[in-house]
């Protein structure tokens, strides 16, 4: 396969941008002809951000897995596509070439379509980082059904929510997940959340950990006791499914400001021609190279950096199990050497606990296969920059520092490896397609340069979320309301002198705690389910690892005398209700919030305090009960 759209010079990339802004069409339909289409399209971009309505390649007929797999045969059939590295670093890894994957997703379409599962149903994955979930997530869309894959780290509540927001009949899981020295059951957690969802029809259950399950008669099965039907059959082809260019491909939940998550949604076409083309020019991918994003697939970045981007380019994915810290700190260095990674993309966060522990863990690890160093999910601090570059790239290996969300499907600010310029904590120039724009609080736009505001843009790119699931309107008023015929990120971002980018973070109420987002109100919610608990806020503060720390303010009634005993009770109930990545860092008990005349409760100052900016709280005339204000700011933790 060759990439004819690949840029290799900054003169490029300013061509390839100013066509993309010149003929998006033109530029786009370029890109999309290097793909399998069983019928090429009719028209290549129809749109309004007002509805919104967006559809890219409209009439065109495909099918991803295709793109992913077929397509790769007859010239590298026997190239890896996945290497697998497990989380017990004295298990054998596994590889699986295309031909192999192939076979697999073949034979797990046949167990779907033998389960009852057809085009348009939507299918919920729970599963940890083994092989068989990219199998799970591949034949889903073979056989057209749409996924919801979910993080492993959600409780079953969140599962519950998110099972019967897409109404998901079925449902893939393990018996269990390692992740360092923990085991994670969870197949129990899916029956916890069923006992909510009765409609679910059937549950596919891969042995992974061999933790005891209790198997329900007529609606759960075992993985391998389906394949072996479809072995007994013979092992019959599946055709891929033929899918129109706007047939959802999946739907992955994201929290918003409001209390509960959003299925974002995004569709078969326009997403493969996305997430291939930031792949191949981003990472600047060149044939045979092995590229290691340590994301969960639970994850947009996993999505799409670790399955479709990859294999769409025929690339070899490298998928680890695993934690970066276990069996010790040097876990990713060893997996780099033993696996001769060209690529790794990771999070700030792993970056800055890694940190933590020094350079020893990097002793005598040859990471000299490495050619690019990426990083995504929240803002890099340069100090965590510089380390990178110096210890783990050695100064030879350009980072790309990838802006993009669960929405945008694919990488939309970031230099291009080598290619394009870096700088520091910046991700720097849009991608060819991508037009940014900063406006101020009134809507107007800031034009020039050396000035920040909040993150819009302007013109639709192929992976754009397409709707959220069953609720049109809300997609209508969490992106595309805030500003007129704008997609609005909810980021803050300044642009330099020379017209670089720097994100600055979410200006809405989300939080970004280890490069994951969570929602305030989410938080508090849960909080607020804890019997004793009359009221919460919740705020994010800096952390040094995770980026953002949360910071709960609460209003507690049922304290058995020991505040320690009762911070311990709350944050139970939010692992319990959202999961363990949502859990407080710190939790205030207070008397009282501050309230406006008007009851809403005045985030601002309670962001302030938790910084510890105890002194500069502006003004608080407008509040309620001031006196609050130095009761919280006598007993911040
Ligand atoms: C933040 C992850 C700064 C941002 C792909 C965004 C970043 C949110 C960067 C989306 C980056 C992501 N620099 N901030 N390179 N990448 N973010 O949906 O606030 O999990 O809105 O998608 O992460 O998070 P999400």
């Amino acid at each position: 396969m060759s990439f004819p759209y690949q840029i290799r010079s900054f003169d490029e990339y300013k061509a390839a941008y100013k066509k993309s802004v010149d003929d998006p069409e033109g530029f786009w339909a370029g890109i999309a002809g290097h793909f399998y289409w069983r019928k090429r399209w009719d028209k290549v971009l129809d749109w309004n951000f007002r509805e919104p309505k967006i559809e890219w390649f409209k009439g065109g007929k495909l099918n991803i897995t295709e793109n992913c797999l077929d397509r790769h045969l007859g010239s590298f059939g026997n190239r890896p596509a996945i290497i697998w590295e497990p989380n017990d670093p004295e298990e054998h890894h596994r590889v699986l070439t295309y031909r192999e994957l192939h076979n697999k997703v073949i034979q797990f379409a046949n167990v779907l379509k033998n389960n009852g599962i057809r085009k348009g149903d939507r299918v919920c994955i729970y599963m940890g980082m083994v092989p068989e979930l990219a199998i799970a997530v591949l034949a889903c869309a073979r056989v057209g059904a749409i996924h919801s894959v979910i993080f492993g780290g959600f409780s079953a509540q969140s599962i519950a929510d998110r099972i019967i927001d897409a109404n998901a009949e079925f449902v893939i899981t393990c018996d269990g997940a390692f992740r360092g020295n923990k085991e994670i059951p969870l197949k129990n957690v899916i029956d916890d959340a069923l006992v909510q969802c009765k409609f679910v029809k059937r549950v596919i259950v891969l042995t992974r950990t061999r933790t005891p399950v209790s198997m329900i008669k007529g609606r759960d099965v075992w993985w391998e006791d389906e394949i072996k039907k479809v072995e007994t059959m013979g092992h019959p082809d599946y055709p891929a499914e033929e899918m129109d260019a706007e047939d959802p491909l999946f739907i992955l939940y994201t929290s918003g400001s409001t209390g509960k998550p959003k299925g974002v949604v995004h569709t078969s076409a326009g997403y493969m021609v996305y997430t291939n083309y930031t792949f191949v020019n981003v990472f600047q991918y060149q044939p045979g190279d092995i590229h290691f994003c340590t994301a969960d697939i639970g994850w947009i970045t996993g999505h799409s950096y670790i399955v479709y981007g990859p294999l769409s380019a025929g690339a070899t994915s490298l998928m680890f199990e695993g934690i970066p810290t276990w069996p010790d700190a040097g876990r990713f260095w060893d997996i780099v050497e033993k696996h001769k990674v060209n690529v790794i993309y990771t999070a700030p966060t792993a970056i800055r606990s890694l940190m933590g522990f020094g350079l020893e863990p990097l002793k005598g690890k040859d990471l000299s296969s490495l050619k690019v160093l990426g990083t995504v999910g929240e803002p890099i601090n340069e100090e965590a920059w510089h380390w990178y570059d110096e210890h783990v790239g050695k100064k030879k290996c350009p980072i790309v520092d990838t802006w993009w969300q669960t929405e945008t499907g694919g990488v939309m600010i970031s230099n291009l490896a080598g290619i394009t310029p870096a700088k520091p904590t910046y991700a720097t120039l849009p991608m060819p397609g991508v037009q940014p724009v900063l406006v101020d609080e009134k809507g107007e736009e800031i034009e020039g340069n050396d000035v920040s505001g909040n993150l819009c843009i302007r013109f639709p790119w192929p992976s754009i979320i397409r709707t959220t699931y069953g609720d049109h309107e809300r997609c209508r008023t969490n992106y595309f309301a805030t500003y007129e015929n704008m997609y609005f990120t909810g980021d803050g971002c300044h642009r330099d002198e020379q017209g670089m980018y720097r994100i600055t973070g979410r200006v809405d109420d989300v939080l970004n705690v280890s490069g994951h987002r969570i929602g305030t109100a989410e938080v508090e919610n849960a909080i607020n389910m804890h019997a004793g608990v009359v009221e919460s806020a919740v705020v994010g503060y800096p952390h040094d690892i995770k980026g953002q720390g949360i910071y709960a303010y609460v209003i507690y009634q049922g304290s058995h005398g020991d505040d320690n005993l009762s911070r311990q009770d709350i944050t139970q109930t939010v692992s319990r209700i959202i999961g363990p990545i949502a859990k407080p860092d710190k939790i205030q008990f207070v008397t009282g919030l501050p309230k406006t005349r008007s009851g809403k409760i005045m985030r601002r100052i309670l962001r302030k305090i938790a910084e510890g900016e105890t002194e500069q709280l502006g003004d608080t005339s407008a509040l309620l009960d001031p006196g609050v204000v130095d009761e919280i700011r006598n007993g911040k933790l």
